[in-house]
């Protein structure tokens, strides 16, 4: 028999939770006091750290590869959530790709694949969450800025991510009666591997002038909103995107 010894603690799963945003937003709800899964693609080094840094401030979590299109990977990470932890109450799903490309470019086994983690992983995570969270319990998204302001060479990836607003919308109305909210957050530029990789230092200076408070976001600016929405003091919150970007229009 499997023992439980946090039964009064919540538990939180968070995708992505190996870099960048998910893995400052699986630091944030450690230290919030909830047991945390990190999901992540194959950066196994990158995953240790995550819960090393997490171990080392008295948080307790353990590490769990899933591709998130993988319906059986997904299913077998929420188990394991489970049977270590007692259930789930948190789901924060960060794990996104980002190709960019103008569309007369674009290689369509590119935005297959993005298609393919950003829209279905999110299917298939959201579903997870929604067949298992305890009452009281919270689905966080992640969208993008870029939606609204409509770069150039953004197209598939931008494309995804609408996918995404309009799921979470929907499904926090399906949840009803549940007790579960469930919402997106749509950060603006925001310095990670995504963001960064690939830009000359001409481009991100140029991005990180954007935003009337001119810098760029930070994981921890992120994971804060999140803190929030999966935390007490956001319980009103549901259905919504919030977007957290420094007022980039
Ligand atoms: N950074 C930005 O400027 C920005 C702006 C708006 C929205 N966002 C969104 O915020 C989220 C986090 O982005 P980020 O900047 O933190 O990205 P990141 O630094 O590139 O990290 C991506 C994370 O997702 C995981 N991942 C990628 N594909 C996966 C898959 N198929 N299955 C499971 N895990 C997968 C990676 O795992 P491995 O470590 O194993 O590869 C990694 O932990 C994404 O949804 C992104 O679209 C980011």
């Amino acid at each position: 028999m499997t023992s439980h010894p946090h039964t009064d603690q919540r538990v939180a799963i968070v995708t992505g939770g190996s870099r960048g945003i998910g893995r400052e937003v699986a630091r944030r709800l450690a230290a919030d006091g909830l047991a945390v899964v990190v999901g992540y693609a194959g950066n196994d080094k990158a995953a240790e750290e995550s819960v090393r840094t997490i171990e080392e401030a008295g948080g307790t979590a353990f590490a769990a590869r899933a591709d998130v299109a993988e319906e059986a990977e997904v299913a077998a990470l929420f188990d394991r959530a489970e049977s270590t932890y007692g259930g789930i109450d948190v789901v924060v799903h960060a794990a996104g790709r980002m190709p960019l490309s103008p569309l007369v470019d674009l290689d369509l086994a590119d935005l297959d694949a993005v298609c393919r983690t950003n829209i279905r992983g999110t299917f298939v995570v959201d579903q997870q969450a929604a067949r298992r969270l305890r009452p009281g319990g919270a689905i966080v998204n992640f969208s993008t800025s870029v939606l609204g302001l409509s770069f150039p060479g953004y197209g598939a990836y931008a494309a995804t991510k609408g996918a995404v607003e309009a799921l979470t919308l929907i499904l926090a109305r399906e949840l009803r009666g549940r007790e579960v909210t469930v919402n997106a957050v749509a950060p603006g530029p925001t310095a990670t591997d995504l963001f960064l990789d690939g830009k000359d230092e001409e481009t991100v200076a140029r991005l990180a002038a954007q935003p009337p408070l001119e810098r760029l976001g930070t994981p921890d600016d992120i994971a804060r909103v999140v803190s929030f929405l999966a935390g007490p003091d956001g319980r009103w919150v549901n259905g919504q995107v919030l977007r957290a970007n420094g007022g980039i229009v």
